[in-house]
């Protein structure tokens, strides 16, 4: 019982942990705010205080981050007076990198840049580590604070922000871009396996941590957890300007829906600056919704498939140039484009009418899978990504 518990919970874990919810960027630190780079300074604080073992590991970086107030404490119990050995400028890295916060001006602090171009937030990573690690040696409390801990109290406390606050227009977490995309070498767990792309690729890796998570979650479970998280939330800490009574139960309800909605029915889509997008030349003309098609296409040329972001975005770019330099056209054609990374590309995106099917443009949007599929299809993966999932999404926006 206890071991098929845990299988599933660590697979719950793993899902949960690079589910990756607030997708933003910031960071004007000296060192590059990477996953690679978050990496290396946990090995190193593994060889500077050895003989800890993986829970006195995570313990130490949770104690660098400060995360320690009494509703953690309630899941995970408390530090002890660890003291350990780390260069100061690991350290001081570890300070700036661990607490997630929005500042004022509008920046997320406390996430980091994988590989595969999305964003992952430290906090909920720890914090689910360690208690999938107390579960395992036993800890139920542990194991219950599994959602509380990584997701529900997060998404509880931002659904219930007063709408005064700078985040509110977003209260999910500002869409946004690293303010410069370095290319760190392949993440292993983000890497598709080998060349035979997605559809080999192990189960467990960044681009299906949606899927993984809708397998996981639902509406109703989600609301429950942030509902009891909630309350265990001003019991241990209070809740001083926090929406109360029926007011509190709409924006809970509100809030799951719309979070259901984005992170769960929708495919992860990364934005123009992300890939490094030119801007729009010309004034572009806004499409008037909902529409009633999408038409899809393959780019042709390029005629691989992407396999990597990084390959995906050079070709967006290198698309975009053609399509303004050579067509001249204002923007690269399509509303979007499917890469076989396990992502969508923004082009025009929801709102602006593309150029992808003559005569057609303002009824419908245009997808293109990168690549030559005269002779074979795009892997079932990358056809889920737009039949499924952009289309649900498309549908459930409004678009
Ligand atoms: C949500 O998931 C739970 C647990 O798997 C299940 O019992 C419940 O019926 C699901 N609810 C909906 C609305 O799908």
């Amino acid at each position: 019982m206890r071991i098929t518990t845990m299988g599933t919970m660590v697979t719950h874990l793993i899902a949960l942990v690079v589910l990756g919810i607030f997708t933003c960027a910031c960071g004007h630190a000296t060192f590059p705010w990477t996953m690679e780079h978050f990496i290396k300074v946990v090995e190193q604080v593994e060889t500077s205080n050895p003989g800890q073992g993986a829970l006195g590991l995570v313990r130490v970086l949770r104690s660098f981050g400060g995360l320690e107030d009494a509703f953690v404490q309630h899941f995970l119990g408390p530090l002890k007076d660890e003291s350990p050995i780390l260069a100061p400028e690991a350290s001081d890295f570890l300070q700036a990198v661990i607490g997630h916060r929005v500042t004022g001006k509008g920046e997320e602090e406390g996430v980091v840049l994988t590989a595969d171009g999305t964003t992952v937030a430290l906090t909920p990573l720890l914090l689910g580590i360690e208690a999938g690690l107390l579960a395992a040696g036993g800890s139920d409390q542990a194991l219950s604070g599994l959602y509380p801990l990584t997701l529900a109290k997060a998404l509880g406390l931002s659904f219930l922000q007063p709408h005064s606050s700078p985040l509110h227009t977003e209260i999910l977490g500002p869409d946004g871009c690293w303010d410069s995309m370095t290319s760190p070498r392949i993440f292993a767990l983000s890497a598709p396996a080998g060349g035979a792309g997605l559809d080999s690729a192990p189960r467990l890796i960044s681009p299906w941590r949606r899927g993984n998570f809708r397998e996981l979650a639902n509406t109703s479970l989600l609301q429950g957890w942030v509902v009891e998280s909630l309350a265990l939330y001003r019991k241990l800490i209070g809740d001083p300007g926090l929406a109360e009574g029926a007011e509190s139960e709409t924006a809970i309800k509100e809030g799951v829906k719309e979070f259901v909605r984005r992170y769960m029915e929708c495919p992860t889509i990364i934005p123009r600056c992300q890939w490094g997008a030119k801007p729009y030349r010309g004034t572009p003309t806004q499409l008037t919704l909902p529409l009633s098609f999408l038409y899809v296409h393959h780019t042709y040329e390029p005629g691989q498939p992407c396999l990597s972001f990084q390959q995906c975005a050079a070709n967006m770019r290198s698309m975009q140039r053609f399509h303004q330099e050579d067509r001249g056209w204002d923007d690269i054609g399509y509303s979007f484009v499917a890469g076989s990374d396990g992502y969508i590309y923004e082009g025009r995106g929801w709102h602006w009418q593309g150029a992808h099917t003559l005569g057609h443009n303002s009824r419908g949007y245009g997808v293109s899978f990168i690549g030559d599929y005269t002779a074979t299809l795009p892997s079932q993966r990358s056809l889920e990504l737009v039949r499924d999932r952009l289309a649900a999404c498309a549908v459930g926006g409004g678009g």
